[in-house]
Parts: C-alpha cells; structure tokens; sequence
C-alpha cells in the first residue's frame, strides 16, 4: 500500500512525519526519499530498531527512530522535541521478518517457543495460555480471532494444561489440529487461535485506538493521518473513530447536528471517506496484501 500512502501523505520538503510502525523501514524509507521532510520512527520490537536503515541509507539527522509503543506516539514525539507534525501513518500487524523467525513465536508453520511479543515486557502467550482462566481464553478466541470453537478449544487447552504447560508454538497448534481436524479452505486450523492470542499478547486493539487519538492531538492542521489495516477488526476502530471525528457518523436520531454542521466542528475532514484498496498487481505480486486497507484523513 506503499504508493496510496504516499498519495495520503503528500510529503513536502520541510515537513514532519511520524512512522509508528517502522518494521523493515519501507515506509519510513520512502517519506526521506519523496521529499527533504524528518522522520520520527517508532517500534516496540527491539529488533526492527536494531536493524534500522539499509546501510548506505544515511539521512543523518532527518531520521530519528526510537524503541516504544505506538499508542504513546504523542508523548514520544513531544519528548523527541518532535511535534507538532505533518503527517502520521500506521502500518498495523506484525512484520514479515516478525513471522520468519520462529524464536519470536509467532508462527503455527515453523516450531519456536510460545512467546508472541512484539516487545520486551508483558506477558508471553504461553504464560497466558497456561494461566487464564478457560473462559477468558474462550473469550479472546472468539473475540480477536472470531473463532466458532472457541469453548472445544479452550477446555481442551484447561484439560492438557493440567498435565503439562504448553511452551512450544508447534505443541499448542498440533492440539488444536486435533480439536477441529483439517479445514477445508486449505489455511492451517490454528490461523485464527494464534491471531487471538497475538493480539491478545500484545494488546493491539487497545493500542490502536490509542494511537488514534495520539494522532488527533500530535497532528498540526492540514496534517495527514494514514492507517493501514489487514483485518476487519483493526479496520472497524479505524472507521468508527474516522467517522466520529470527520463528523460523518451516520444519525442515530433526527436530533444529531446535520452532517456539514457536525464537519465544521471536527477534529478531522475526509478527502476520501472510502477505505482505499490495494491494486491487483500489488495482490498478485504479494497475496498477504490482499487484505489491506488505507483509510485516511486530514487534520482540521
Ligand atoms: C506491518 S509491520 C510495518 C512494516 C513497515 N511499514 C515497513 O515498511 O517495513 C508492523 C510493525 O509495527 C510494530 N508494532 C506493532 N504494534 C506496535 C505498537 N503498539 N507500537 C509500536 N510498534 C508496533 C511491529 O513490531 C512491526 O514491526
């Protein structure tokens, strides 16, 4: 989604952004390269600070990248010396160099310990898979990965527990296997579980929509905020919160301001209220992307 970020931001020569999401850099990378802006990078993952820039990529003091969580980008940037900005985007989920490695614990494919943080603090997923009580893990199954069998698949995990912690990725998804046998739709029965418990372990949701309304209070007028979403949930905080302070909330009853009195009262003003698809040859040449949504909005 690279090129419709780009169109969103509009970077200028001079102008401030911040990347909460920093990754592998793409983003941050193209922001330096479009025009003469600075850049404050953040990412709770140690490892993507410690990588930082390809080598040779040096933008001296226009780049600024520190270890921390997107939902404090506020207090990041105004410590940083770093505010107000031009532009803030989001790049939501985790990193390709995130799941390949199968000591971060991640992934269902390859084995790796039952870890799943994207930093260094909090709780691991094995810690919370052998320690919440069944029906909170029922729970987070259901509401962060919209599994139908949630319940089998939580006392299955309380009954196995009781015998032997869960430490290993490869254990728990081999225990779901046998719960729900293979799917038909050719993705590995645990795709949903470990999506619940990644959020769950890292407290994405809550997350984001803190980084929206750090967003709302970090951005100059006119600035650009860019989120980018590869599922429903994310997408759903991000449209609702849009929708609030774009002042386009559908009525909920005839005494709701009208819409264009709502809208000059507004944090932020749609250019484009629809959530921007990626292409088709972006789907073909990357099929995880077929997912993705940008939906932006500017500062009032
Ligand atoms: C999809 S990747 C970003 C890829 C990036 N746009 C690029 O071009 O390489 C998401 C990144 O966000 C980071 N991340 C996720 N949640 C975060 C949070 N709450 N605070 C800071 N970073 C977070 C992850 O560690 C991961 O590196």
């Amino acid at each position: 989604m690279l090129a419709e970020v780009l169109a969103a931001l509009q970077p200028r020569d001079g102008e401030r952004f911040i990347d909460g999401t920093f990754g592998a850099g793409g983003y941050t990378r193209a922001i330096l390269e479009t025009a003469r802006t600075s850049v404050l990078a953040i990412d709770r993952d140690p490892a993507a600070i410690a990588v930082g820039v390809r080598p040779g990529q040096d933008f001296g003091d226009r780049l600024m990248l520190v270890e921390g969580r997107f939902g404090a980008l506020d207090s990041i940037a105004r410590e940083a010396g770093f505010a107000p900005v031009d532009g803030v985007v989001l790049d939501i989920g985790v990193s390709s160099m995130q799941i390949d490695a199968a000591e971060r614990g991640f992934s269902f494919m390859t084995d790796g310990p039952l870890d799943m943080r994207m930093g260094r603090d909090g709780p691991t997923a094995a810690e919370l898979v052998n320690e919440l009580p069944e029906a909170e893990i029922a729970n987070a199954l259901w509401r962060y990965g919209e599994e139908r069998r949630s319940r089998a698949i939580a006392k299955a995990i309380a009954a196995r527990r009781k015998e032997r912690p869960f430490e290993r990725t490869g254990d728990l998804a081999a225990l779901i296997e046998r719960v729900l046998g293979r799917g038909k739709d050719g993705r590995h029965p645990a795709t949903r579980s470990f999506q619940a418990l990644r959020i769950l372990v890292n407290d994405e949701l809550d997350e984001l929509s803190a980084a929206l309304e750090a967003a709302e209070r970090v951005l100059a007028p006119g600035g650009r905020l860019a989120v980018v979403t590869f599922h429903s949930l994310e997408d759903r905080i991000v449209k609702v919160f849009l929708r609030e302070r774009t002042g386009t909330t559908p009525a909920a009853s005839r005494h709701a301001p009208a819409p264009d009195v709502a809208a000059r009262d507004s944090a932020f003003r749609f250019v484009n209220r629809h959530a921007v698809a990626p292409t088709e040859a972006e789907i073909a040449a990357n099929p995880r992307a077929r997912s993705g949504k940008l939906r932006w909005a500017v500062r009032s």
